[in-house]
């Protein structure tokens, strides 16, 4: 019976490399096998993204990779994708856009992330929430794709989270027109979730399935 093992830590190696370290499965006597180390990227101005990306990364651990989750303006200058066999990378719009400093990680990885199997996935209130509107959605996502010249083998747009209780002052009232607009809550005495749980975790076990048969 084949059993998941902790791989010894290789002390030498960055921190980085510590939280990703690599998992392996041992079969009685034959060579381990290593699992797929996957770096997972997310950008995120209120949250909601990084509670997606914690999601998708607990589901792949579930199956016994090694997912390191890290936010995208951190990981300008940390990150490495070249060591990890898989990159994700999730991203929020705001006023019609993804950032604009993902675009540019994305340009300067392009050669590395062409060579892994990737994932990236938008979030966004067109995606879903009380008045969707899908074809906005995939124009966000389409829209980065074309600027950054990435291709990766699987995309999705989730629905976001509107929560008036971390916005300041202007953007509160900036989003009760935006949302009122499309005819969604406007009481600002609470938070509106709108993400599709279930949907996330198919995308991640949809991602376990790329990693398969990379
Ligand atoms: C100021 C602001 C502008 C937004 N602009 C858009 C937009 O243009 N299109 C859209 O579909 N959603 C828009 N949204 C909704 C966000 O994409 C949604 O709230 C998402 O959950 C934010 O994710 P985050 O918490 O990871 O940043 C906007 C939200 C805010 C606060």
């Amino acid at each position: 019976m084949s059993t998941w093992r902790p791989f010894a830590i290789d002390f030498g190696a960055s921190l980085a490399h510590y939280f990703a370290s690599a998992k392996m499965v041992r079969n009685a006597g034959e060579t381990p096998i290593p699992m797929p180390r996957i770096l997972l990227l997310y950008a995120t101005t209120e949250g909601q993204t990084e509670l997606i990306a914690e999601t998708v990364a607990r589901s792949l651990r579930e199956k016994g990779h090694s997912v390191e989750v890290l936010p995208a303006d951190a990981a300008r200058e940390q990150a490495d994708p070249a060591a990890y066999d898989g990159v994700m990378v999730g991203a929020s719009v705001h006023f019609g856009h993804h950032p604009p400093y993902l675009h540019k990680l994305i340009r300067r990885h392009g050669s590395v992330l062409a060579a892994r199997p990737c994932a990236f996935f938008s979030v966004s209130l067109s995606a879903g929430g009380p008045r969707p509107k899908p074809a906005a959605a995939q124009r966000y996502l389409d829209k980065f794709l074309r600027k950054t010249g990435w291709q990766p083998q699987l995309t999705a747009s989730f629905p976001g989270a509107v929560k008036y209780s971390v916005y300041g002052p202007i953007k509160r009232r900036v989003m009760i027109v935006f949302v009122g607009l499309g005819g969604g809550e406007t009481d600002t005495t609470r938070d509106y979730e709108y993400t599709d749980w279930d949907a996330v975790k198919r995308f991640a076990d949809a991602y376990a399935q790329c990693l398969k048969h990379a």
